[in-house]
């Protein structure tokens, strides 16, 4: 059988620092466990730019299409700032997301027990907190049209569309009512059904979905905004969120700030399964490529790590090997090691980027 294939993007800013602490565990995968991934590099975002004049080549889009999973580092930084919009290094993102079709974005938001004290939240808050929001990748306001800054009269407008078709809307309904079931068998769908015709449809299609398919689940809706306060006040009465791709995007930054640091929280793009029955992925810490510490060894790489492990256990069907991964960054944060967004008042082991990831490499070993 042909070796699990991976394309590697580490893209901007710290992408490329904390990618390289992933490579050390693909290489112990290989060493320890005999599982050897055909692993290719490539470019994406402002470096892609740089090189091509185009955020994203199309023989990158052509080989992200080919493999089992796309990894995927952080894009952008102040450099690219002024470039005209349809070259930001985002777009290549987008593109990858858009062309894969990547509708459902899974964000896990788990509260490491070693972390508890760490959330801007109190501690019986927090402890214990596993949620997932499933983001709609694909659609919705993020690609709608029609879209532009135009000029009416003797003034500018900018205008964006938000737009879901049913089928939309219910294959990512579906994508989470099949991950509550593996999980707490709740899930609560997020819109403005009060003010957008686009949240009545959400609404609607999501219950359709769940009398018909999932009745087994418990379903409830919440109007986003409410949504937002909620999981600041008891975040822990959620199990899985559904929602749309604006109000995904805003609801998991505040749901990653619940478990203390953004630097931790991997996420999982997926789409329609391939002809090995897989689906297409592409899996990506949550953080972004934070410019103002690359190149000083501050970044965090656990959530590119963790990103890892969600490709371990949703494209490779290496369940067991992804929850070794998911154990040893457990151990090394109870063991002290704190990269420089983990330090808070309580101390612990500073520690850098690489030391960190060579401490999960030989926690690794040890959990053998
Ligand atoms: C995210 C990011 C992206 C988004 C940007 C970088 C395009 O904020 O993945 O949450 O808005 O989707
Ligand atoms: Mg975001």
């Amino acid at each position: 059988m042909a070796n699990p294939s991976l394309l590697i993007l580490a893209g901007d800013g710290i992408g490329p620092e904390v990618m390289a602490e992933v490579k050390k565990i693909i290489d112990w995968m290989r060493a320890r466990r005999g599982v050897t991934f055909d692993v290719t590099e490539d470019l994406v975002g402002g470096c892609a730019y740089d090189k091509h004049g185009v955020p994203l080549h199309d023989d990158t889009m052509a080989k992200a299409q080919e493999v089992d999973a796309v990894l995927l580092g952080a894009v952008g930084g102040p450099k690219y700032d002024s470039l005209d919009f349809s070259v930001k290094p985002e777009r290549g993102l987008l593109r990858l997301r858009k062309e894969m079709d990547l509708f459902s974005n899974l964000r896990p938001a788990q509260c490491f027990d070693a972390l508890a004290d760490f959330s801007s939240l109190k501690k019986e808050v927090v402890a214990g907190l596993d949620i997932v929001i499933v983001r709609e990748l694909t659609s919705g306001v993020y690609f709608g049209e029609p879209r532009g800054i135009f000029v009416e009269g003797n003034e500018r407008v900018g205008i964006n569309t938000q737009r879901y078709t049913e089928s939309e809307i219910a294959r990512v309904a579906r994508s989470a009512f099949e991950l509550a079931r593996k999980r707490g068998n709740k899930v609560c769908s997020m819109e403005k059904a009060n003010v957008m015709e686009s949240g009545i449809l959400w609404r609607d299609v999501v219950q359709e979905i769940h009398d018909k398919e999932y009745p087994d689940v418990q379903l409830s809706h919440m109007y986003a905004d409410a949504g937002a306060m909620q999981l600041t006040r008891w975040p822990k009465q959620f199990d899985v969120i559904v929602t749309d791709n604006l109000f995904g995007d805003l609801l998991s930054d505040l749901a990653a700030m619940l478990t203390g640091s953004l630097g931790m929280l991997p996420s999982a793009s997926l789409g329609a399964p391939m002809a090995n029955g897989r689906p297409k992925a592409l899996y990506e810490p949550v953080h972004g490529s934070a410019p103002d510490i690359a190149g000083t060894g501050k970044a965090n790489p656990i959530a590119c790590i963790l990103s890892f492990a969600m490709a371990l256990r949703y494209s490779f069907d290496m369940g067991e090997d992804a929850a070794r991964v998911e154990a040893a960054v457990e151990k090394v944060l109870a063991d002290g090691l704190r990269t420089a967004d983990l330090m808070g008042p309580e101390g612990g082991t500073p520690v850098s980027t690489t030391q960190m990831g060579d401490a999960i490499v030989a926690a690794l070993d040890a959990g053998l």
